[in-house]
């Protein structure tokens, strides 16, 4: 089994905070990221996809296809939006980086399942030193 990862940049805005909590308990939990008046981050999304090479190309998947579905899909949506406001499919979810690669993966997971192949993991690193990772599961 070979697995093969594509990477894709995006930046977009944010904002933590539950309604239900007060303004301190939003600071105390979510600290920068409870800004009110938003902020951005650099996101990086690394898309894994595993099988067996085709004998013809010797390719697990055509990078250029996956690269056009992830943009297609999903950066060239969410690309210098707010995820809290802008991007439909996170309505009423806290954007956390974990709740976004979730929804990432839902959208993606049938695009590359159409194309033969099985998608592995999806990452995304929303600091240098931050990031999250699922497996579906
Ligand atoms: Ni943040």
């Amino acid at each position: 089994m070979i697995y093969v990862t594509r990477r894709e940049c995006f930046n977009a805005a944010h904002k933590l905070e539950r309604a239900d909590w007060s303004a301190a308990k939003n600071q105390e939990v979510f600290g920068p990221c409870a800004n009110p008046n938003w902020h951005g981050h650099n996101y990086v999304l690394f898309a894994t996809v595993k099988g067996k090479p085709d004998p013809e190309t010797g390719f697990v998947i055509d990078l250029k296809k996956l690269s056009t579905i992830i943009r297609t899909e999903i950066t060239n949506k969410v690309d210098h939006k707010n995820f809290n406001l802008d991007v439909p499919f996170m309505k009423g979810i806290l954007p956390s980086a974990e709740n976004i690669v979730k929804a990432f993966w839902d959208i993606l997971v049938p695009h590359i399942s159409k194309m033969g192949c099985t998608l592995h993991s999806l990452k995304l690193q929303e600091t240098e030193n931050n990031s999250v990772e699922y497996f579906g599961e």
